[in-house]
């Protein structure tokens, strides 16, 4: 559902808690910037206009998101909240009510921010508050005969503003106009010196606007983060929910606590995932695929009935139904295995095809090779696909037998049936149904003595 409205996501404090040269917003919760996941959040809410507020020094921030429905606003130097939004407001639509927020509070749900949202309607503020158990650091909020009148900062507060438990999470809904109104005016008279936006709660009820409040539906959504330890709980907190999703949708998880989903998992019916697996970019797992414990899947397709076997890495490749990975496997971008096909430890595969039914079940490497059905690939076998300066194709047709410790020296064919004995170097196309062997023929030396240890003259 579209909601017209303008969001300001306000990202221009330092961070200086994170001990970090990277700035704070781009920290990774779950794979992706914290400022992805809020200006994701703004879109999912079909806001007509996004403007981040960004600081000195964030240029880097801005090169990071370079999508064109994007508004920037540079604050420099940061004098506050206020100050933050005012910068925002010429690239905002004046007739839209305007939502602020945080690019520090990576993970507010959408159905949270319609909630405020349809809690302000056209003409009045609300803001989102939590009751807490210890609020100390946030601004409180103020009621008078239950109505809010304003909110006030922990530094600015007194010992009964102080014991009031419902504090102001900082995201907040107001019309445009009356920001336009409120901001050129606020003061920096307070502790800290700077303009507050929380100044703009009083003058709200001044000009006669209800301030009204929404609350979250969970309390992690309003968590910000200006530590590592604080992005490592919500990381946990965030990759709970994603497993706890995977679960409801019938994925077999071993530990719901051992899994981390750093993008977007698809899984079929009757999908299990052992423990410590790490899942990025884009996955996708048929009916019935099982992923062994400790196995890492970036940007990777596998098709029904596929069991991908313990401490196995595949990145950007796609895998056949019912087919074997590792233990031990690595597939590298580019390989693209039919049905059936066995890949079995210490095989890396990239950049290459192996169809229906083949077979390379140790100690291998097939890079940039085209391999066609029923085959087997010995152990030991490489395809030598690189001479320093240029990659090299190496096909292999239907029904080869590749012997054990072979050099496909590529570019270089193995036909139809073709046979090549172990230990071969192939140079040159090896025809179909033949037996290919380049080996030293063996002898034997009779009588022959081994060497002594001379004595020390
Ligand atoms: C603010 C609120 C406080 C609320 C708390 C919730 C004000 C005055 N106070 O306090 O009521 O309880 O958030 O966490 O608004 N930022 C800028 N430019 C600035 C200052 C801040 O972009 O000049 C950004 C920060 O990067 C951050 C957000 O605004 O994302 C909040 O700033 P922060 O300094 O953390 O505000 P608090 O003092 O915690
Ligand atoms: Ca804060």
């Amino acid at each position: 559902m579209n909601m017209p409205l303008n969001v300001v996501i306000l990202a221009a404090g330092k961070g200086k808690r994170m001990h970090s040269d990277l700035p704070k917003v781009m920290h990774p919760v779950a794979g992706k910037p914290m400022l992805g996941h809020v200006i994701d959040t703004a879109r999912s809410l079909g806001a007509v206009r996004i403007c981040v507020v960004y600081g000195h020094g964030g240029e880097t921030v801005r090169a990071a998101f370079p999508d064109t429905d994007l508004h920037w606003a540079k604050q420099e130097p940061q004098l506050g909240t206020g100050h933050a939004v005012l910068q925002a407001l010429p690239h905002l639509d004046a007739k839209l009510p305007t939502l602020v927020l945080y690019g520090d509070v990576p993970l507010t749900q959408a159905d949270t921010l319609r909630r405020l949202i349809d809690t302000a309607g056209k003409d009045a503020m609300a803001l989102l508050t939590v009751e807490m158990g210890n609020p100390h650091g946030y601004g409180r909020i103020v009621r008078l005969h239950g109505q809010i009148v304003r909110i006030v900062e922990e530094k600015d507060a007194d010992d009964a503003e102080r014991a009031i438990r419902e504090v102001n999470t900082g995201i907040l809904v107001a019309p445009t106009q009356a920001l336009q109104r409120w901001l050129p005016q606020l003061g920096n008279r307070n502790a800290q010196g700077e303009y507050y936006l929380t100044d703009a709660i009083a003058m709200a009820v001044t000009d006669g606007l209800e301030v009204k409040a929404a609350h979250p539906s969970h309390g992690w959504e309003v968590e910000g983060v200006n530590s590592k330890a604080q992005l490592a709980t919500l990381e946990r907190l965030h990759q709970g929910n994603i497993a706890r999703r995977l679960l409801e949708n019938g994925v077999m998880l071993a530990d719901p606590a051992r899994i981390d989903v750093r993008g977007e998992l698809l899984c079929g019916n009757d999908v299990s995932i052992d423990v410590n697996c790490v899942f990025e970019g884009k996955v996708s797992l048929g009916a019935g695929v099982s992923v062994g414990p400790n196995c890492v899947l970036k940007d990777v397709s596998v098709a029904d009935g596929t069991r991908i076997h313990a401490f196995s890495h595949l990145e950007q490749a796609s895998v056949g139904p019912r087919s074997s990975i590792g233990p031990y496997a690595r597939l590298r971008p580019g390989a693209e295995l039919g049905e059936d096909v066995h890949i079995g430890n210490f095989v890396e595969v990239k950049n290459s095809i192996i169809a229906a039914h083949s077979k390379a079940n140790h100690l291998a490497y097939v890079g940039d090779a085209t391999i066609g059905q029923r085959v087997n690939i010995g152990a030991g076998t490489i395809t030598c696909n690189y001479d320093g300066a240029n990659k090299f194709r190496t096909i292999i047709e239907d029904d080869a037998f590749i012997g054990s410790d072979t050099q496909l020296v590529a570019p270089v064919t193995v036909g139809r049936g073709a046979t090549i004995g172990a230990g071969t170097t192939l140079t040159k196309d090896a025809p179909a149904g033949q037996l290919t062997v380049s080996r030293a023929k063996q002898l034997s030396i009779p009588n022959w003595q081994r060497p002594v240890k001379q004595k020390n003259p």
